[in-house]
């Protein structure tokens, strides 16, 4: 492992933190669940024979050749947020931060700007005529949670009440739009492949085993689905050891991380290989989510996390806690695999916005902190999620400008 000692050290701190927030937030889901399931009886999708063409103008591309995950933010705080906490019903409280008390909003009015294209403008009627009649599915863990759940925001403005719903089938939240019938999905999958953790209510803290040549068992959920993005990091990340099964269920051995983790990827590509039709199916893979647990890796000398953190850090900079290996093993296999997935390669823009996490203004064990908790953000800040609306947002923007970019009108 490229980690020094302190980071290994840390590490465990942080993620037992995120992962009784996973718990909860998912008890407390299951337990809305029945209610929000009576709701979600929709009726019917309606007949939508005619797909519509959408409109597509030169501007909706970016330009090809152009690295959109190369640029830098700029301040805009006419165009952003584009919606709020008050506008999008559908946000839960681990991600409100001005609700839970943030002082400062400057997070919210930045704008992504690569160095040599712009970004189309993110229109939701666009991206709902592209998703007519289809899904878009979020796989992964909490972090792929909040792109799902910023996504959500993005497009529900343009529905009317009534016409929408949200719905949840653990381990899956489901998004319709029901005059598109179109869905937009997250299903909880941590490791990608199975585990012991994959259970929507009940898995254990501490302990994880991680099947590395299973992943049937999910993949039954993600059949036919058209546009499907897949995310999977920090849970491995916890010791540089992991407990594992390969080969035989029964034959547990500890792996080194980035041995286990290029096992698992090898599954799922296997998996894609076998059961992805590239020209009806399209795939994402979104590269790691970077965590700002240690204030030292960006102001040498100081002690603190990412609290109390108000702007993005203009340096080059990229922090200890992406691993390097696990990058490039993502890169080499997906070009080798013979059917284009899409990186989406998120972490450097990410990296600079120590700004945006939750910090001490999100959830631990399904509750927002306490004042005594508030007081002490080195314990219970949250360095690794972000508050929405925040960079996820951003992340989506790209995936739509890759989703116009593909998109071919059909008459
Ligand atoms: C937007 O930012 C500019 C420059 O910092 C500032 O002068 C202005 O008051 C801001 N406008 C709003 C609506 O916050
Ligand atoms: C609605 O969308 C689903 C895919 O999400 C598709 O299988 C189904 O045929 C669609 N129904 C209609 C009536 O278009
Ligand atoms: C949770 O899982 C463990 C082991 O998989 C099992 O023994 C236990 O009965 C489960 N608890 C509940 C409440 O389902
Ligand atoms: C693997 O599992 C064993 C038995 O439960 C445990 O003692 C060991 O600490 C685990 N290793 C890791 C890296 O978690
Ligand atoms: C937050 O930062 C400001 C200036 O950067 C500083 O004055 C203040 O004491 C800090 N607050 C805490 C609680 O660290
Ligand atoms: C993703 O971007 C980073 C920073 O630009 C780069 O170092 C890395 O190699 C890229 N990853 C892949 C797989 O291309
Ligand atoms: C993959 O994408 C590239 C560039 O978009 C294209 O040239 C190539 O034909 C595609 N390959 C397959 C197998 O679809």
């Amino acid at each position: 492992m490229l980690l020094d000692r302190r980071i290994h050290f840390l590490f465990p701190v942080a993620l037992v933190f995120i992962l009784v927030v996973g718990i909860v937030r998912i008890v407390l889901d299951d337990l809305k669940s029945n209610k929000s399931f009576i709701f979600g009886s929709y009726g019917k999708p309606e007949e939508h024979k005619n797909r519509k063409p959408i409109f597509i103008s030169p501007k909706d591309r970016f330009e090809e050749g152009c690295n959109v995950f190369e640029g830098q933010w700029m301040w805009d705080n006419v165009s952003y947020p584009l919606y709020t906490e008050e506008s999008c019903p559908y946000l839960v409280k681990q991600t409100t931060c001005l609700r839970n008390g943030r002082p400062d909003s400057f997070y919210q009015n930045w704008r992504w700007q690569p160095n040599t294209c712009k970004l189309p403008r993110f229109d939701p009627l666009k991206l709902l005529g592209i998703l007519r009649g289809k899904r878009l599915m979020f796989i992964g863990d909490s972090v792929q949670r909040g792109q799902f759940e910023s996504m959500v925001c993005l497009v529900q403005s343009v529905i009317p009440d009534g016409k929408k719903y949200l719905y949840r089938v653990p381990p899956m939240k489901i998004f319709k739009a029901e005059e598109y019938n179109a869905s937009i999905e997250y299903y909880w999958a941590p490791f990608m492949v199975e585990s012991i953790s994959d259970h929507a209510t009940n898995h254990t803290v501490h302990k994880r085993l991680v099947n590395l040549d299973s992943i049937a068992k999910h993949g039954k959920s993600w059949e036919g689905v058209d546009y499907l993005v897949f995310e999977s990091y920090i849970w491995w990340m916890y010791k540089p050891l992991i407990n594992a099964t390969y080969g035989s269920p029964d034959n547990i051995q500890e792996f080194k991380v980035p041995a286990a983790y290029k096992l698992a990827l090898e599954t799922w590509a296997n998996w894609i290989k076998s059961n992805i039709n590239p020209h009806t199916q399209k795939v994402f893979f979104m590269s790691m989510s970077p965590t700002h647990l240690w204030s030292w890796e960006w102001k040498p000398g100081s002690e603190g996390t990412c609290f109390n953190e108000s702007y993005p850090i203009q340096d080059p900079y990229w922090g200890t806690g992406s691993n390097l290996e696990i990058m490039a093993m993502v890169g080499n296999l997906l070009q080798e695999l013979e059917i284009n997935i899409t990186l989406l390669n998120i972490t450097q823009l990410s990296e600079y916005r120590k700004d945006a996490h939750t910090t001490i203004y999100g959830e631990r064990k399904g509750k927002l902190l306490t004042k005594e908790q508030k007081s002490d953000p080195k314990t219970f800040g949250d360095c690794i999620h972000w508050c929405l609306p925040g960079v996820p947002d951003t992340w989506n923007e790209i995936l739509y400008a890759y989703l116009l970019q593909k998109y071919q009108n059909y008459f």
